[in-house]
């Protein structure tokens, strides 16, 4: 054996050898980040205004913004429908934390984030700055451990996931019959989108099968088979996360613009 190759080449923040565009890909993905998280603090706090959170084309389609469904102050459960609760306090302040503890402790998230933000290594064979090195792997430790909880996470959001198709089928309630408007296209992309995140997670792999040590009979063949059908999936499954994410946003954009407005809903078809 050789002494081997000592990566990266050239030491010194964001030094490399690379001769391509390295940076873009960190760099897109920071700002697509930081627009998500500051439009979620604006949603959520600052233009909260009543009845923009969704909107019905008559008495039963409704049709709710991807941010602030599902929308658990309507639910009788737990009384929250009848709950004086403060004017701060709305649908997505209560249920946000599920999705953002998803996705924050996302295995591709972390790579997301540690590239991005603590560029450690903001790329392959690129520098990390120094403090990086000092302070070694952070991975699994401290406010990290949190990470250790994703696939608690992944039992949340398949509720939260069920529940929006539940709502994409009163999205689909007309007073005439059953039909599909814009607003339940919007939904029902969403929700899709969501389903693709969630059916290529790491952690439902290994749920499904990947905890086995073989698949040779009964049970353990079939829960093999679907190891490697999410398999498939997973290897987009940085496509889904951006996506999915994506829709959310622009969801709530069609949402709020329906409501404001700027554009009308129609009924494409009842039958
Ligand atoms: Fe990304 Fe589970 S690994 S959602």
């Amino acid at each position: 054996m050789g002494d081997g190759i000592k990566l990266p080449v050239i030491n010194g923040l964001g030094r490399t050898n690379r001769i391509d565009n390295w940076w873009s890909q960190p760099l897109t993905m920071g700002i697509g980040l930081t627009a998500a998280m500051i439009y979620t603090f604006w949603r959520l706090f600052i233009y909260t205004t009543e009845g923009t959170i969704s909107y019905s084309l008559d008495g039963h389609h409704t049709v709710m913004s991807p941010i602030f469904s599902p929308n658990v102050l309507e639910w009788d459960l737990f009384g929250l429908s009848s709950w004086d609760h403060p004017t701060w306090v709305n649908a997505a302040v209560l249920i946000l934390w599920i999705p953002f503890g998803f996705r924050g402790t996302c295995y591709y998230m972390r790579r997301v984030y540690y590239r991005t933000f603590f560029a450690s290594p903001v790329a392959c064979w690129v520098d990390e700055p120094e403090i990086n090195k000092k302070l070694g792997y952070q991975g699994e430790k401290r406010l990290f451990i949190f990470n250790n909880l994703h696939r608690y996470f992944l039992y949340a959001a398949m509720v939260i996931l069920l529940i929006k198709w539940w709502d994409v089928t009163h999205a689909m309630t007309f007073d005439d019959g059953i039909g599909l408007s814009l607003g339940t296209l919007v939904m029902g992309i969403e929700a899709f989108l969501l389903t693709m995140y969630v059916t290529s997670c790491h952690a439902l792999r290994h749920l499904a099968g990947g905890m086995l040590d073989r698949w040779t009979t009964g049970l353990s063949q079939i829960r093999g088979k679907l190891f490697g059908q999410i398999s498939i999936l997973n290897r987009s499954h940085g496509f889904w996360f951006w996506t999915s994410l994506t829709f959310v946003f622009l969801g709530d954009l069609w949402v709020l613009a329906v409501c404001e407005g700027y554009v009308n809903d129609v009924a494409l078809f009842v039958i």
